[in-house]
């Protein structure tokens, strides 16, 4: 199993103040030297975050896979043919969205999802689907021939414990031995967390977690000592 970690809040933080810091493609790199197999970003179209000048550096610097999750939009397969990442994965994307929310619907938009998966897949980008554990949409994505698909964990993570997380966990469960048995690679993904992720870690037909949030998070706390101290090092 492997961790793939999503930088794009590095990006938030930089942007609030239209600063310089912190540089996401150097979070990137500590990333993969802490052992992340490979490095995700989603460029939107509002560019609330990741901009083009990233995924450029990220296409220069990162040594272990290019995750780029976008809209599969016309400006997006542009951007795509230019930067060349190693996966795109293909996400919806509503303006007024704080993430992601919910899977891609494939069945309602599969003549032109075939047509723009093929042209990147030309290219010999691989292309992943963040898909809703639902196993008609599943099959469509098999029908579509993508390389791989992400299995939204976002509702099981959005809810507490009890019965009806039980439930959305035995969906991504049952999506991903679905997937898996219809020849599929298997990746899952969004609002997992420290306190969430063992039930899911715990499902063999999941090759890949993409995880962003949490960990940019947890890395604001863990080195709030470490900035402090070198301040005040400074000042004394
Ligand atoms: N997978 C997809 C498709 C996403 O859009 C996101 C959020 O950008 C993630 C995974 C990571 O989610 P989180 O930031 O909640 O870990």
């Amino acid at each position: 199993m492997r961790l793939a970690v999503n930088i794009d809040h590095f990006a938030t933080l930089r942007e609030a103040r239209k600063s310089n810091e912190p540089e996401p493609v150097l979070a990137a790199l500590l990333a993969e030297q802490a052992g992340a197999e490979g490095i995700v970003c989603h460029i939107r179209s509002d560019r609330r975050h990741i901009k083009e000048r990233d995924l450029m550096l990220l296409r220069q610097s990162i040594k272990t896979k290019l995750i780029v999750e976008m809209a599969a939009t016309k400006e997006m397969e542009e951007i795509a043919l230019e930067i060349k990442p190693d996966i795109v994965s293909l996400v919806p994307e509503k303006p007024e969205e704080l993430t992601t929310e919910g899977g891609l619907d494939i069945i309602a938009n599969k003549d032109y999802l075939l047509s723009h998966i093929k042209s990147l897949q030309e290219a010999g980008i691989k292309v992943s689907i963040f898909v809703d554990p639902n196993t008609d949409q599943i099959e469509a994505c098999k029908q579509l021939n993508c390389n791989m698909i992400e299995i939204n964990t976002g509702l099981y993570a959005d809810l507490s414990p009890g019965k009806e997380q039980q439930k959305a966990l035995d969906a991504v469960i049952n999506a991903a031995k679905f997937g898996f048995e219809s020849g599929l690679k298997i990746h899952a993904g969004h609002g997992l967390d420290y306190k969430n992720i063992h039930p899911i870690a715990a499902i063999p037909e999941i090759e890949e977690f993409s995880i962003g949030f949490s960990i940019v998070a947890r890395a604001a706390i863990a080195g709030i000592e470490i900035a402090v101290r070198d301040m005040l090092a400074l000042i004394e």
